[in-house]
């Protein structure tokens, strides 16, 4: 329909043409819950274990440090990793009529995440694109966020289902793109990078994880998954390169305990790298 609609002033795609129903509630809804949000970013890469979950993890607690209320919201329906890498496992969200609240992390974190809705953390989840859309829609439209500086999305590898329906019902989200220096991951990321210019979703920028490791024996750099191929592909597409996160065991120790790198090892090359993307997504200096 080309008006706009009196009930939910929606230009285009509005479902409900000119009726009030409940599509035209949830779009409300919608549009004043997202609406709250300054700055929407969606995690993504063509390869799982790249660490898309560490960086959203990360950068979310580097935002909230810099005291900007950042939401986090685990659209991985099959393979939640936010709430064990965050030390909230076995929290549940509460929810009251249309309403479901996240999780609160001091000082300005809000987190949700499919695992708070199972009831144990070995459930699985076994459903079909539709399902998972709806619960996706169920996050974005129902969680109550507040107003925030930052919404982070930690997706699930690939460019199937989860981001596709990012991509639609928030099409101001910018991607973040993961991928580690080798070939295999810099061809699957290229998938990504297509995605995203198929859907009109605007690519905030790419970041190389898992780029060189500094050898606690003799000190030297040492390129496990090689390093540079992120920059090189980040300049070749015109994409802006964020940043080269290192291989720090203790990023893998952290994530496995729910404890925040960030704030355990904050003079660390990592932490440094974290802090600069911050700034590059529009934060303030950090005091050092
Ligand atoms: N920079 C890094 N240094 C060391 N380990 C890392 C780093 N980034 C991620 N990891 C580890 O790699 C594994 C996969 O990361 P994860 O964030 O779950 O990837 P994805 O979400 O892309 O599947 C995790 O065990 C994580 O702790
Ligand atoms: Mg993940």
């Amino acid at each position: 329909m080309d008006q706009q609609c009196k009930t939910c002033n929606v230009q285009e795609g509005c479902s409900h043409k000119g009726q009030p129903d409940d599509r035209c509630i949830e779009e409300l809804i919608r549009k004043d819950r997202l609406n709250k949000i300054k700055k929407k970013f969606l995690i993504m890469s063509g390869k799982g274990g790249v660490g898309k979950t560490t960086v959203a993890v990360n950068l979310a607690i580097a935002l909230s440090l810099r005291g900007k209320k950042t939401g986090l919201l685990d659209i991985d329906i099959h393979g939640p990793n936010v709430p064990k890498m965050l030390g909230l496992q076995g929290k549940r969200a509460a929810g009251s009529g249309t309403e479901l609240s996240p999780i609160f992390i001091p000082p300005s974190l809000k987190v949700m995440s499919i695992g708070f809705l199972l009831e144990e953390s070995k459930d699985a989840v076994i459903w079909r694109g539709p399902l998972k859309m709806h619960v996706i829609e169920q996050f974005l439209t129902e969680v109550s966020w507040g107003e925030s500086d930052y919404l982070l999305i930690d997706a699930p590898p690939g460019t199937g289902d989860e981001p596709l329906s990012i991509a639609q019902l928030v099409p101001e989200a910018e991607a973040i793109i993961v991928t580690t220096g080798q070939e295999v991951s810099l061809l699957d990321v290229s998938k990504s990078i297509t995605f995203c210019r198929k859907t009109g979703m605007k690519i905030a920028g790419l970041i190389e994880n898992m780029s060189g490791f500094s050898c606690p024996h003799c000190g030297k750099d040492i390129n496990l998954f090689k390093s540079g191929g992120g920059e090189q592909l980040a300049l070749k597409e015109e994409i802006r390169f964020l940043g080269a996160i290192p291989i720090d065991p203790e990023i893998v120790n952290c994530g496995d305990n729910g404890i925040a790198y960030l704030k355990e090892y904050p003079q660390t090359r990592g932490s440094d790298i974290f802090k600069k993307i911050a700034i590059e997504l529009g934060v303030e200096e950090y005091e050092s």
